[in-house]
């Protein structure tokens, strides 16, 4: 009955009934409907050119998806052949400048379908947007229940917009097989991306095979144990005490290279250097400045111990490189170059005595010079490198391709010096970010990309003159995998966000709309849902803001993305379900207390339960002042305390939110609560992070006053502040007699040695 059900949607999504891009996933360039279908069926007729083998495999990859999936199994036929079949799928290859490389033109008639490329990744594209016309059981790999393998008629005419489209994974922080791999691949080239970037080696192991450097992977592909959680997670931080390791074989390599190219994907190996060689290292000592012993990463972050630019560590490189290049075919040579921290170059005599003979002035020279050394012997080789956007400071080597992450000035910088560049800016493209609401979400890097922030992004900046925008190859999203540690989790960091990044990368600028692809979304998911890929639900979350009103109560506006959805929610700490109250308009919240949240379609759950604490009190909405304001967000309002609102500290210390924080001096804050008030309890947030120096504070105090000048305090408490253990945020609360005031004054003692106290809501009742 469900399939069914499902099933009739499809038809209609199918036929182009109220709307006209047929729900593709990336919108193609352009899209128009016509009257009718192509109803595939035993005797449909696959006509190839003759003497293009690889436009004929491409023909039986779609014979043989139509089989996977339970469809009819159609053949394959020479075009040359005389017979003209009535029903007929037929591939021509076509002298059209206008396609391009990759471009296709696609016309379903009720009779036959016709598909036309200059080459055969056009054709290939083709093929994934003709997937994409068809019911979504396409995707599966078992005999499905559908009746009828309908393609609406219509004519599209497609060709990306950019020549580089990637998404990358980072194999070395936590390890994936080959066989998930291939499965990423699968899911990229179905959204028509078409580089992989292979981040194979850093600080936390070493994952590919090199014959010549056997130690890479016997030492540097282990490391002995892994942090738990995140890095200020705990004081002391906690390690799991499990070895962690893997690699992949030369073989296994190839196997991968294989795989992607029959999917018109070109793998970008990326090796780093100098910075982010600790498991390189710890295998061979004598390539870092101080001759180790290293031992293989077992936290993440940033090491001191880089390669030093000894003669034996270019040969190493090289001769590393060498084999790489063996194993991998495509243009380019990713060599990292980010985040190298020259401390070891400035204590080594080797680095100083190098830097005077080369006259280079500073270490960021130095590592100019390295990677310059490397850039021209990749040249020399007839490959070109790319690196991280460091790669700019101390000057930029003549053939390298920049790939911006610290924001497009990077990118931007290199465009305009002629180079080519590649944007991957954090804030919108890197998938370790959260991408709902942090507290409510499994642990992530931090910062904060939902898909519709990906999807707003603009790798092109307006002002750009046209040579130099041209020199802006493309973009692409990054997967680093330090809280990334189960395939299950790369796909709920990754899908549905890199659908949004596959429309950043294909689609022309003016053919998106945020609006459009948000409706594209549902019929996506049951593709993804077909393919067994375990995305993040995400896009159906229900967003909570709020605002405090000065009457102490918390006003909270519900949303959610899917227009089609309603919210039901809870107050009194129960799950939501579809019969739960139905949000009308803004919520009252006058106490402290839950609130949790789901979206409610057709009278199922279709999202995951939101879950938040809203803080109502005398204090809300009030104004406040610090005696020492905030430098941590810095010029933050301190109306944060009473906003009704409770912070949160996921990520890094710092992405913690509605928190305010000082350093070595007491935080004290005095609230107004207006007009004079009977006042009985004050509570008050108060951040333990001791393994960033976040302390709790050694006194609270509450002190009240008729005048805001005179004040009287009225309960102390003491606090431990050397208490260690996990982060969190403690909310002590310090009650006293019935007592009349008009200024409420809480005092955070700090316990000093430089450290921080971090309060959040301060509650009076
Ligand atoms: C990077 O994220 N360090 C390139």
């Amino acid at each position: 009955m469900k399939r069914f059900f499902c099933f009739l949607l499809v038809l209609l999504a199918g036929t182009g009934f109220g709307q006209n891009t047929g729900n593709l996933i990336p919108k193609p360039a352009s899209f128009q409907v016509r009257p009718g279908q192509f109803v595939l069926r035993p005797n449909t007729i696959l006509r190839v050119p003759s003497g293009s083998e690889e436009v004929i495999a491409l023909a039986g990859t779609l014979a043989d998806r139509l089989r996977a999936a339970g469809g009819p199994a159609l053949k394959v036929q020479n075009r040359n052949q005389t017979l003209t079949p009535a029903h007929t799928i037929t591939f021509v290859l076509v002298s059209d400048p206008a396609l391009g490389a990759e471009g296709y033109r696609l016309d379903v008639q009720p009779d036959s379908i016709t598909i036309e490329a200059a080459r055969p990744a056009g054709f290939f594209y083709a093929l994934q947007t003709l997937y994409q016309l068809m019911p979504p059981e396409i995707f599966g790999n078992q005999p499905s229940a559908v009746s009828s393998w309908a393609v609406p008629a219509c004519r599209i005419e497609d060709r990306p917009r950019f020549a580089y489209r990637g998404l990358h994974l980072d194999v070395s922080r936590h390890f994936f097989s080959v066989s998930f791999v291939k499965k990423y691949l699968d899911l990229m080239a179905f959204h028509k991306l078409n580089t992989f970037h292979w981040h194979l080696t850093d600080d936390q192991g070493w994952r590919i095979e090199i014959k010549r450097y056997p130690k890479l992977t016997e030492i540097g592909s282990r490391r002995k144990e892994t942090i738990i959680g995140h890095y200020y997670e705990s004081d002391p931080q906690q390690f799991d005490g499990r070895p962690y390791g893997g690699f992949y074989t030369q073989e296994e390599i190839r196997e991968v290279v294989r795989y992607a190219r029959e999917r018109y994907i070109t793998v970008v190996p990326e090796i780093e250097m100098p910075g982010h060689a600790v498991a390189a290292l710890a295998a061979y000592p004598e390539l870092g400045c101080s001759g180790g012993p290293y031992e293989v990463a077992t936290k993440w972050g940033i090491f001191s111990d880089v390669f030093c630019p000894y003669e034996k560590t270019f040969t190493f490189l090289q001769e590393v490189l060498t084999e790489v290049m063996d194993l991998f075919p495509g243009p380019y040579i990713h060599i990292g170059g980010d985040e190298c921290p020259k401390a070891s170059w400035k204590a080594s005599p080797y680095c100083q005595a190098l830097m005077r003979r080369l006259k280079l002035k500073n270490e960021q020279q130095l590592q100019s010079y390295f990677i310059g050394r490397i850039d021209r012997w990749v040249q020399s080789k007839g490959r070109k490198i790319i690196g991280w956007d460091e790669i700019l400071e101390g000057g930029l080597s003549a053939g390298a391709t920049v790939m911006s992450w610290r924001g497009t000035k990077g990118g931007i910088t290199a465009a305009r010096q002629g180079h080519d560049a590649i944007m991957t800016p954090g804030e919108f493209v890197y998938f370790d970010y959260y991408q709902s609401d942090p507290t409510q979400e499994p642990l992530a890097f931090g910062g904060f990309t939902p898909i519709g922030k990906t999807y707003s992004f603009e790798p092109v900046p307006e002002d750009l003159p046209a040579a130099v925008a041209r020199r802006i190859i493309g973009a692409q999203a990054n997967v680093w995998t330090e809280y990334i540690p189960t395939p299950e989790k790369v796909e709920y960091m990754v899908w549905p966000r890199a659908a949004a990044l596959a429309e950043v990368v294909w689609t022309p600028r003016e053919g998106k709309s945020w609006e459009d692809f948000s409706r594209r979304m549902r019929p996506h998911f049951r593709r993804l849902e077909a393919m067994g890929v375990r995305f993040s639900r995400a896009f159906f979350d229900v967003v909570a803001e709020s605002t405090a009103a000065t009457d102490g109560t918390v006003r909270v506006r519900l949303t959610a993305k899917d227009p089609e959805t309603e919210i039901r929610y809870t107050l009194d700490g129960s799950e939501p379900t579809a019969l739960s109250l139905l949000y009308a308009g803004l919520i009252h919240q006058n106490r402290t207390g839950p609130l949790k949240a789901v979206a409610v379609r057709n009278g199922t759950v279709v999202g995951e339960v939101q879950s938040w604490w809203f803080a109502g009190s005398k204090g809300t909405g009030k104004p406040v002042r610090l005696t020492t304001p905030a430098i941590k967000p810095a010029g933050v309002d301190p109306g944060l305390l009473t906003d009704g609102r409770y912070g949160y500290t996921t990520g890094y210390l710092a992405d913690m939110r509605g928190i305010a924080q000082v350093r070595t001096a007491d935080l004290e804050a005095t609230i107004d609560l207006a007009r004079v008030d009977t006042v009985r309890s004050v509570r008050i947030g108060l951040v333990r992070a001791t393994a960033g120096n976040v302390r709790l504070p050694r006194q609270v105090e509450v002190a009240v006053s008729g005048d805001g000048r005179i004040f009287r305090t009225l309960k102390t408490v003491s606090m431990n502040p050397e208490e260690r253990g996990r982060k969190e945020i403690v909310r002590p609360t310090l009650n006293f007699e019935p007592t009349p005031a008009r200024f409420v004054r809480v005092t955070a003692r700090n316990a000093g040695a430089g450290g921080w106290v971090a309060a959040d809501e301060i509650e009076v009742n």
